[in-house]
């Protein structure tokens, strides 16, 4: 069976004014698998990312060369549906940034956009949309306290459970460990293994050994460009790109 590329860019550039950030970058990330994208601070990971779901629309100067497609489809073509692209493609941030509002009231929040209003399906919503980080059984009987008094960990994890509960098929995730420490990291990767059976998971982390762990594919990027993409073993183990090599090998950080 052919592969499918739910995330693509053709030739894309992105300028921020004058500063050009993204430079010709054509890369394809396969379905129902873990990308990473690594290099160091500044290159254009989060910018990357953050193209995927038009995120950086709202950013002043911000402009767009090239093409992005979404499962295929032009995200700068007229008829698109800028809050169904979001909820086909759902971010999860370097900070977790649950909404000053109960822990129901945060999972709830995008359904209610979308039009739910039934109690019974928004608390079945609930419970599956927990299940699915494995918070169900701890929060249960909790579920309007404020999202805000959670544990860093469950407050990250909660932040994927709202993502879920609008059921996206792609997850991109901006150095989502970075606030956490060790073992609430090695949780969160956890999940992200049992997460990608599911969706397609692109994320950005400074932290090559995570990249090394969780994901299948691997880009390396280096100021706006994309040095070198493919499987992270072949990445790590053979890079063929000098500037890969020296940045695998910790020269330069
Ligand atoms: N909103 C912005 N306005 C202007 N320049 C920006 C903006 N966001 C990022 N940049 C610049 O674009 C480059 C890439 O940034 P970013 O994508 O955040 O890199 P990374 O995530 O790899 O650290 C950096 O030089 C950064 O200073
Ligand atoms: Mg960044």
């Amino acid at each position: 069976m052919d592969k499918s590329y739910p995330l693509q860019t053709r030739n894309l550039n992105l300028y921020y004014r004058k500063f050009h950030a993204l430079k010709d970058v054509t890369m394809s990330v396969e379905a129902k698998t873990i990308t990473a994208i690594i290099g160091p601070s500044g290159c254009g990971k989060s910018t990357l990312v953050r193209c995927f779901n038009r995120m950086n629309d709202t950013i002043l100067g911000a402009r767009v060369e090239g093409q992005i497609l979404v499962e295929g489809r032009d995200i700068y073509a007229p008829d698109t549906d800028l809050t169904q692209l979001r909820k086909t493609a759902g971010m999860v941030f370097q900070h977790p940034t649950p909404f000053p509002l109960s822990i129901f009231d945060n999972v709830t929040y995008g359904p209610r956009v979308h039009g739910e209003s039934r109690p019974e399906e928004l608390s079945g919503i609930v419970e599956q949309s927990l299940q699915s980080v494995h918070l169900w059984d701890e929060l249960k009987d909790r579920l309007h306290e404020p999202a805000l008094d959670l544990s860093p960990e469950q407050q990250q994890r909660l932040c994927i459970a709202r993502l879920a509960a609008v059921r996206p098929r792609i997850i991109l995730m901006d150095e989502p460990c970075s606030a956490l420490d060790p073992i609430a990291t090695s949780h969160i990767e956890e999940l992200m293994e049992e997460l990608v059976r599911d969706y397609t998971i692109l994320i950005v982390t400074h932290n090559m050994a995570q990249a090394a762990r969780v994901s299948r594919n691997t880009a390396f990027m280096l100021l706006g460009e994309l040095v070198e993409y493919g499987e992270t073993a072949r990445i790590f183990q053979a890079p063929k790109d000098n500037r890969t090599k020296e940045y695998i090998s910790g020269r330069y950080g």
